[in-house]
């Protein structure tokens, strides 16, 4: 089923399946609420709960001033609020685990577990802020078929490349403009997490593909060593897109990771 639901002047587009306990699933950047599709129809013990991002495939696509950390946060809030889901399991893919940070530094209540995918807690580096304004340009003057290519050689494992860039390219199409322009702001100015991490009392599971590079299975570990009681797998075979490229390998830790909540 997808909902429609307000969220800070805009609607956002949700997508509901099954029953159980609440997951709500954030994608990264420049992916949309498909990426989780395989979560979507597998974990049968959740009520799997995935958005898109404002400004993003079915979500309304407000002009590229209307982004902030705080703003993406506050939407997860609204879509939980309009649910009636008080406490939920958090589930971020890379740029959705900067948005789960920044959701643990405002609402910290509604915060019942994690689940961190290929993200890490460290900021933009001068350079990589760079990157973002020079990714900016090409996203103003070519859009976003030439934002993609930019990223997908780093994106994948080589042996999913074949199966899985198409459904990245997709994806990719269904920003608007302003919304890669607007989250490429915010992934630039984002805070470091470290301590907000170091604080964090809820049941946490790390997972990164084997062949991650942009966040490596080095840096998922030594983010779950900051987390009291976090537990890190590594996906084999995937990329920096797990859930998508491994998503059998991935539900099975995701599943286990459910069950152990109760
Ligand atoms: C993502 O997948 O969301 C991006 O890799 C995040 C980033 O570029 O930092």
């Amino acid at each position: 089923m997808t909902l429609r639901v307000p969220a800070g002047g805009v609607e956002l587009a949700v997508d509901m399946r099954g029953e159980g306990l609440p997951v709500l699933f954030v994608h990264g950047f420049p992916f949309d609420r498909t990426m989780w599709r395989h979560q979507l129809a597998t974990l049968s013990r959740a009520r799997c709960i995935a958005l898109d991002l404002r400004g993003v495939g079915g979500s309304g696509m407000p002009g590229a001033d209307r982004y902030s950390l705080s703003r993406y946060a506050d939407d997860l809030i609204a879509v939980l609020d309009a649910l009636g889901v008080g406490e939920a399991v958090l589930c971020g893919l890379s740029m959705g685990g900067y948005v789960i940070f920044e959701l643990l530094r405002r609402h910290p209540a509604r915060v019942k577990a994690m689940i961190l995918a290929d993200t890490k807690p460290q900021a933009d580096s001068a350079d990589a802020k760079r990157g973002r304004d020079e990714l900016t340009r090409v996203a103003e003057q070519q859009g976003q078929d030439a934002v993609i290519e930019r990223l997908l050689p780093r994106l994948l494992a080589p042996v999913t490349q074949a199966e899985v860039a198409g459904q990245v390219r997709e994806m990719a199409r269904h920003w608007s403009v302003p919304g890669l322009v607007g989250a490429l702001r915010v992934l630039r100015d984002r805070p470091d997490s470290t301590e907000t991490l170091r604080g964090v009392r809820v049941p946490t599971l790390v997972l990164v593909g084997s062949d991650d590079e942009i966040t490596p299975p080095d840096t998922a570990r030594a983010m779950a060593q900051l987390i009291p009681g976090a537990e890190c797998h590594v996906v084999p075979a995937a990329g920096h897109l797990s859930p998508l490229e491994q998503p059998a390998a991935t539900n099975r830790l995701v599943d286990a990771f459910l069950q152990g909540l109760g």
